[in-house]
């Protein structure tokens, strides 16, 4: 079992160098990304990766120019070729090589990297929960996108590590708006909050997940609604969910506990309505 690359349709070591100085991702941050979750040598939900990849390529206007069935192949690839059983598959595409220039380049063809790695569990987090931070949203207006520019979400992740927290929860004048690699959940009186799908949040694969399929299978209702931190304050549970944090019970929120600062039977039970999703896709 070995950490592998893939770069201009070969597989590589990932200590390899491979990106062209004048790559525009590189240079820019110019390019989108996506990551995939593979449980027991199988993927988890990448259907809906791949799609939001293609929704991201149109948003940035940089020409699709693999198939489903093509992504599909190349994930295989990876994890074959790496032995991989439970791990991460990250693809990037970037606009291309070119001169550098603000503007688009002509005539460039768009440029695929991917990279598989072993994942490190979070069961025990899972179990336990975590504490989350509350910052200030200082991402640009175009979050809905999976572009390579993370700087916003980076920074505010750092602060969380910082204050000894597992995520920081995002807030955009007075509504909170998701984590900086997670969406964001509470829970008040049985029903389940989550911020509208808009331009603030990305479209999280689980969050879908779990407004489509989870919650309904188990009776719960959720409320797509902007709340403020202050309704926060109120929650009786909350989480954040992500490709690799899965469904995470928040336990504090800055310092102050959620409910009563243990994990609540709602987050339990999405959670484990999450395990056995996996386990029937992936067993
Ligand atoms: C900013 C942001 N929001 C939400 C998510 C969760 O998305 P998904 O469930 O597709 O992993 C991520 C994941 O990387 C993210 O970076």
């Amino acid at each position: 079992m070995r950490s592998l690359g893939f770069v201009d349709g070969k597989i590589i070591d990932l200590s390899e160098n491979a990106v062209p100085l004048e790559d525009r991702g590189h240079q820019f941050g110019d390019g989108i990304y996506e990551v995939t979750r593979v449980y027991n040598g199988k993927c988890f939900a990448l259907d809906r990766h791949i799609e939001r990849a293609y929704r991201s390529l149109r948003e940035l206007k940089i020409p699709a120019v693999y198939t489903i069935e093509e992504f599909e192949e190349m994930h295989q690839l990876l994890i074959s070729e790496s032995g991989i059983q439970d791990g991460a598959i990250y693809l990037q595409i970037t606009r291309g090589v070119a001169p550098r220039a603000h503007g688009f380049p002509e005539n460039v063809v768009p440029r695929l990297t991917m990279s598989i790695r072993p994942s490190t569990s979070h069961s025990k987090l899972m179990e336990q929960g975590v504490k989350g931070l509350l910052i200030p949203d200082e991402r640009w207006l175009r979050c809905d996108i999976k572009s390579l520019n993370l700087l916003g979400n980076i920074l505010g992740k750092q602060r969380a590590k910082d204050a000894g927290c597992f995520e920081a929860v995002q807030i955009r004048d007075g509504i909170v708006t998701e984590g900086t690699s997670s969406n964001f959940f509470m829970i008040k009186d049985g029903l389940l909050w989550t911020h509208p799908v808009s331009n603030l949040i990305l479209k999280g694969v689980t969050r879908s997940i779990i407004i489509e399929e989870l919650a309904p299978a188990l009776g719960l209702t959720v409320l797509e609604k902007s709340f403020s931190p202050e309704f926060v304050q109120k929650a009786d549970e909350a989480f954040i969910s992500g490709t690799t944090s899965e469904i995470m019970p928040i336990i504090s929120l800055s310092s102050t506990l959620v409910g009563d600062g243990n994990v609540g039977p709602i987050t339990r039970k999405l959670q484990q309505a999450y395990q056995s999703m996996i386990a029937k896709q992936c067993g």
